[in-house]
């Protein structure tokens, strides 16, 4: 029956059944891009009702096609990971995937190999990192994240030092098994960035190095100078606004491209999640860049246009303020929607102080979930969720909007991202409408595509 569920996405990828949390082992090997995550194969919950993390698995040829493999890595039966087998990531080791993993409980690191990229074999020497560093009084000890630099391996670690902030702790080795650590690669300030990170990344991009952390709230990045094995962050930022979007995962693949996933959150009750019989969507991939301004630039990887179905295009719209201006023909719960407002048309009187789109709209617009940008705030919402966005004078508003049944996934300007998750009761909240207050708005276009399904 989750098929017949209308809030189960169509084209964001989601396990099976039951529990889904974070990305894992994001890698391109032999072709192949392998996603790995966070999944309790025996309920719909993180933990309890008989059931622990997993590592679920899955591979794909163009990042929006999967096909579901065997569970790559399971709790126990040795004591590292009796209690769970936690977030990390993936690296190829000479021709051999291997997993570098957060095993519980207390957190401690393991490893576990491969040579066919399905069947893993756990280290036997398991933890290969059990003691935390001395000198330190840490909260978390989890979700290693690997590279490899001209002298060896190198390691972050999500930690936090208690009283100082949110840490990652730098580990390196020369073979993967051996680690040794040698300091804290970032310190955050308690009161900015939180008392703890989790889910470290960290890559080179564009010259400068960036450290994407979560930090029990909306996932931040930092950008700086990396050398000596010393990162100084220059600035940060906030990854994407939305109160769905956590512990996002980065890969390179071979064409150098920063392609980041990740966890979108259930924002419904754990009794209605019980009641699905799933919980968690994997966000679309992105693809980082940085801009000319130091920040951060996100956008959905041009492989998603691969599921652009049917294509619906207006032009040259004005839409009157309060006056919801539906697009017509235009239905559906599995849509992309790109469209472009033209602020203040010369000659055409007062523009719109907000102006945006409603999807998900029941006809009557009873039910229905605003996408909009404010200009007298300078933001954008979402729902009831906010980012700060300031378009320059004359910049023409770019909305970019994934739809999938209770996902919504908002790029803006290629410079803001909000992802949110919404549960539309109505089974008829299929319309798309442009909507403006305070004055009248323009769309110089608006392109819509239903999109196909992931799944033969
Ligand atoms: C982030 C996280 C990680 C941890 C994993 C457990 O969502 O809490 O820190 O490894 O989930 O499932």
């Amino acid at each position: 029956e989750l098929h017949r569920d209308p809030h189960r996405p169509a084209y964001h990828f989601v396990p099976p059944a039951n529990w889904m949390n974070d990305p894992n082992g994001l890698i391109q090997w032999r072709g192949e891009y392998h996603m790995f995550y966070q999944h309790n194969p025996h309920a719909p919950v993180h933990e309890g009702r008989g059931g622990t993390i997993y590592w679920g698995h899955a591979v794909s040829q163009d990042l929006v096609h999967w096909r579901h493999l065997p569970i790559a890595l399971a709790p126990g039966p040795t004591p590292a990971d009796s209690a769970g087998v936690w977030s990390g990531c993936a690296v190829d080791n000479g021709g051999v995937l291997t997993l570098v993993y957060t095993g519980v409980d207390p957190e401690v690191q393991c490893l576990a190999t491969s040579t066919d990229g399905v069947h893993f074999t756990k280290y036997s020497g398991n933890p290969v990192i059990g003691a935390r560093p001395e000198g330190f009084d840490l909260w978390g000890f989890r979700d290693p994240y690997v590279w490899k630099e001209d002298d060896g391996w190198y390691m972050a670690l999500g930690s936090g030092i208690k009283g100082v902030g949110g840490a990652v702790l730098l580990y390196r080795s020369t073979n993967l098994y051996d680690w040794s650590f040698l300091h804290p690669l970032c310190v955050g300030k308690l009161e900015e960035t939180g008392y703890n990170w989790e889910c470290p990344n960290f890559f080179a991009l564009d010259g400068r190095h960036v450290l994407i952390v979560s930090p029990h709230s909306n996932p931040i990045y930092f950008v700086g100078k990396y050398e000596r094995h010393r990162f100084e962050p220059e600035r940060w930022g906030v990854v994407d606004y939305g109160p769905a979007f956590y512990a996002p995962q980065v890969f390179i693949d071979d064409r150098g491209r920063p392609i980041m996933f990740g966890w979108l959150k259930e924002q419904r009750s754990e009794a209605e999640q019980i009641r699905a019989g799933w919980s968690g969507v994997m966000s679309l991939p992105r693809i980082l860049s940085l801009r000319h301004d130091g920040t951060l630039g996100c956008e959905p990887a041009p492989e998603v246009q691969l599921l652009r179905a049917e294509h619906w295009r207006f032009e040259d719209l004005t839409v009157a303020q309060s006056a919801p201006l539906e697009l017509s023909g235009v239905r559906g719960d599995a849509l992309e929607i790109l469209a472009e407002f033209v602020p203040n048309r010369a000659g055409a009187g007062e523009g719109a102080h907000r102006a945006g789109l409603s999807v998900l709209r029941a006809p009557d617009g009873s039910e229905q979930t605003i996408i909009e940008y404010d200009q007298q705030a300078g933001c954008l919402r979402v729902g009831g969720e906010e980012a700060p966005l300031q378009l320059a004078a004359g910049e023409a508003l770019q909305l970019r909007v994934f739809v999938d049944r209770s996902v919504v996934e908002v790029f803006a300007n290629g410079r803001v991202c909000i992802a949110t998750r919404v549960y539309p009761q109505r089974p008829d909240c299929l319309g798309v409408a442009l909507v403006a207050q305070g004055g009248q708005a323009y769309a110089s276009s608006v392109d819509v595509w239903r999109m196909n399904s992931i799944w033969p």
